[in-house]
């Protein structure tokens, strides 16, 4: 499988969201990868449901929902009706993952764990035959525009090797400080998506960044 490419709308101008939208959805992009934050489990405040429900009325690829929020087992209804199709949920924010994953997945959306840089992979074996993916944060969470942190690559590699045990078909996310000069070496490492904010909104030429992205050399 081609790997994905995922823009992040956090870096997106909100004063003409719109047009970036029809950007994404022009472009070879895959997915909308669109980042809650609580001001709790992050340092950050980012947006909430009704400015997803006004994304997915203008998006024409899935959207990728990704929390940093405590207690995200309250909202996974509120999520669904607000248009997420993948929903994401940090290992550090779920004491009882499993549960909490089977609920996405029953409300119809393709569940996802995140994990932050300083956890071990390994953590997720008992998980990873649950999830669709994974999403490994190469910053941590709660800002755009970070620098990424090198280790991702090892943390990539041992990931994919847990997947040919546990879950042949888990996709690997990465996410943050993701541009062109790192996304050849990170799907070489084994990663399927690419999220990617600054790079792609920052960039003059936004779809010819995400296609750089899509086929990097
Ligand atoms: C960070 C978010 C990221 C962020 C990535 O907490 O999860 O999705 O938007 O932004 P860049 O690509 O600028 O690092
Ligand atoms: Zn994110």
């Amino acid at each position: 499988m081609k790997h994905l490419v995922a823009p992040s709308l956090l870096a997106a101008n909100f004063l003409r969201l719109e047009e970036d939208l029809h950007t994404v959805n022009q472009s070879k992009a895959d997915l909308f990868h669109v980042d809650v934050m609580d001001g709790d489990f992050v340092p950050n405040i980012s947006f909430g449901f009704s400015i997803i429900r006004q994304i997915k009325s203008v998006a024409e690829k899935p959207l990728d929902v990704h929390l940093m929020i405590s207690k995200p087992e309250m909202y996974l209804e509120d999520f669904k009706s607000s248009g997420a199709d993948w929903l994401s949920v940090h290992y550090e924010t779920c004491p009882h993952l499993h549960r909490t994953i089977q609920q996405i997945r029953k409300l119809g959306m393709k569940p996802g764990v995140v994990i932050n840089p300083h956890n071990n992979v390994e953590l997720l074996a008992g998980i990873l035959p649950e999830v669709d993916y994974v999403l490994l944060m190469s910053v941590n969470p709660g800002y755009g525009g970070q620098q990424f942190i090198p280790s991702t690559y090892e943390r990539i590699r041992t990931l994919a090797g847990m997947k040919k045990q546990l879950n042949p078909e888990l996709l690997i996310e990465v996410d943050g400080g993701v541009d062109e000069t790192n996304a050849k070496a990170l799907v070489e490492a084994g990663a399927d998506i690419l999220v990617a904010g600054s790079s792609v909104f920052r960039s003059s030429q936004p779809a010819e960044a995400i296609a750089r992205l899509k086929d990097p050399s």
